[in-house]
């Protein structure tokens, strides 16, 4: 195995997006576009990985800390070529090879870079490219071929002449090098060209002067090689990602029912016979089983449901889990590592944050559940509310298997509800209710007789 050393070029400011946003910062599908470079790249165990920074700089390496990699700060920005030369300590002390990516092409693939890579080591060359061809090549650097086929140079397009703009095959910036051969030409790079730059795509040219061999890989897919440099081309690559992933799920077994409303990030898994009404949008490696049936309007991030749910319509539900065939909605929202258990049912606007629900339990209508411990076959009640903010400090409320809490019930917490117990409607509850006990706690009720009549007639006197 030949070692190889990655660098990612990300320095450049994105003046298209118009934001005050870096490039590479941008999102797509979840992820910034960097983040897809860098997660493409991964399965390739390169020896180490570098980014070229420049252009909020300490953005883009906050963004990336959680990640080994390394940084070569690039300032000011004078070019492609710049670019590597900047970062030539980081990658010349090393043997192999130097695999050189775009930090705004986040489509690319892993198959292809492994493609690239076993070309560009099958066959000896200095240096190989990955081109593409585009009915509408221009913006883009075109790739020269000598009549035998060989690449002999890349020209800009602002550099090029009226006939080489004609070539369909453009450079998609991501090239594999030589590490000993690209250490011979990168610093004989000139800036005398229309954009003043120092182009990384020259090191073709000088490479094939020192009768070097350059080769190229086309890549078929054209979007897979797309850059990033307007919000339109974000929203075009957003669709391309979203429609290979529901393409995917239906292949798998999933309905979708309209796909051109449907939201499913690629990190999102989801089992056969589950269906998917309009306007659902599934985030953050969520995990659906089979046979789930997710109604429109609803947006389940970091969560995992498992088969068999059934989640009405306009429900948000985020780091939570449900357990098999529990129906949650319409107009529910979960969060915070709420767990509930299996054949539960979770109604109408009921929030529930950081609590456990048991198996067969019920929070039918209108209620706020937080950092509650609710067993088996409890039933709460309409209205009912966990007051678990004493204005400094989060306190639990712990409901034991068999519990009926009435309709508009207060539970101060902390408090216990032992098993079985019954709590009558209306009540506010701060001390812990034994076991099979009945807790009223509301003020009694008194009936003054023949009141209303007697109101309603000093009334008419008047
Ligand atoms: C580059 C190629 C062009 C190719 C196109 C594919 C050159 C000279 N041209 O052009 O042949 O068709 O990509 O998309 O390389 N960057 C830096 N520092 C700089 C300049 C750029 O890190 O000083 C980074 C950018 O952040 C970006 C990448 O390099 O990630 C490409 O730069 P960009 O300015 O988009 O190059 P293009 O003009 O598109
Ligand atoms: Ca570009």
């Amino acid at each position: 195995m030949r070692n190889l050393t990655l660098l990612i070029l990300a320095a450049g400011k994105g003046t298209r997006l118009k934001s005050t946003l870096p490039k590479v910062l941008h999102r797509l599908a979840g992820r910034t576009l960097i983040e897809h470079v860098v997660d493409a790249a991964r399965p390739l165990n390169s020896s180490a990985t570098c980014v070229v920074v420049g252009h909020e700089a300490g953005q883009v390496q906050t963004s990336l800390s959680h990640l080994t990699l390394q940084f070569s700060i690039q300032e000011p920005q004078l070019g492609t070529g710049h670019a590597v030369q900047i970062a030539s300590e980081f990658w010349k002390p090393n043997q192999g090879d130097l695999l050189v990516l775009s930090g705004d092409v986040p489509l690319i693939s892993t198959e292809t870079l492994r493609r690239l890579l076993d070309q560009h080591i099958g066959t000896g060359a200095s240096a190989t490219l990955l081109s593409t061809k585009l009915e509408d090549p221009s913006g883009y650097g075109r790739v020269i071929r000598n009549p035998a086929g060989e690449v002999e140079r890349i020209v800009e397009h602002k550099d090029a002449t009226d006939e080489e703009r004609r070539i369909v095959e453009i450079n998609t910036g991501i090239y594999c090098f030589v590490i000993a051969d690209l250490a011979q030409v990168i610093d004989q790079l000139s800036a005398k060209n229309s954009q003043k730059e120092y182009y990384l795509t020259d090191c073709v040219g000088l490479l094939r002067k020192r009768s070097k061999r350059v080769g190229a890989v086309v890549c078929e897919d054209p979007s897979e090689v797309s850059g990033v440099n307007s919000r339109s081309e974000l929203a075009e690559l957003e669709r391309v990602i979203r429609q290979r992933k529901l393409k995917q799920l239906m292949q798998d077994g999933v309905t979708i029912i309209d796909p051109a409303s449907t939201y499913v990030e690629p990190s999102v898994q989801i089992g056969a016979d589950s269906v998917l009404y309009p306007n659902v949008f599934l985030e953050k490696g969520t995990v659906i089983g089979a046979g789930c049936q997710i109604y429109p309007n609803v947006r389940i991030t970091a969560s995992t449901i498992e088969d068999g749910v059934v989640v009405l319509d306009s429900c948000l539900i985020s780091e939570s889990h449900i357990r098999a065939r529990s129906q949650v909605g319409p107009f529910a929202h979960l969060k915070s590592h709420t767990v509930i258990g299996s054949q539960a049912r979770v109604g109408n606007f009921v929030e529930i944050k950081n609590s456990r629900l048991g198996d067969k339990t019920k929070a039918a209508h209108l209620s706020y559940l937080g950092d509650a411990e609710i067993g088996q076959d409890v039933n709460v009640g309409a209205g009912t509310i966990t007051c678990n903010y004493d204005g400094v400090s989060k306190n639990k409320t712990i409901i034991e298997d068999g519990v009926f809490v009435g309709s508009d019930s207060q539970l101060i917490a902390p408090v216990t509800v032992h098993r079985g117990a019954y709590i009558a409607a209306g009540s506010t509850i701060q001390e812990d209710v034994p076991e099979d006990a009945l807790a009223i706690a509301r003020s009694q009720q008194v009936n003054k007789e023949h009141w209303a009549k007697k109101r309603r007639e000093s009334r008419r006197k008047e």
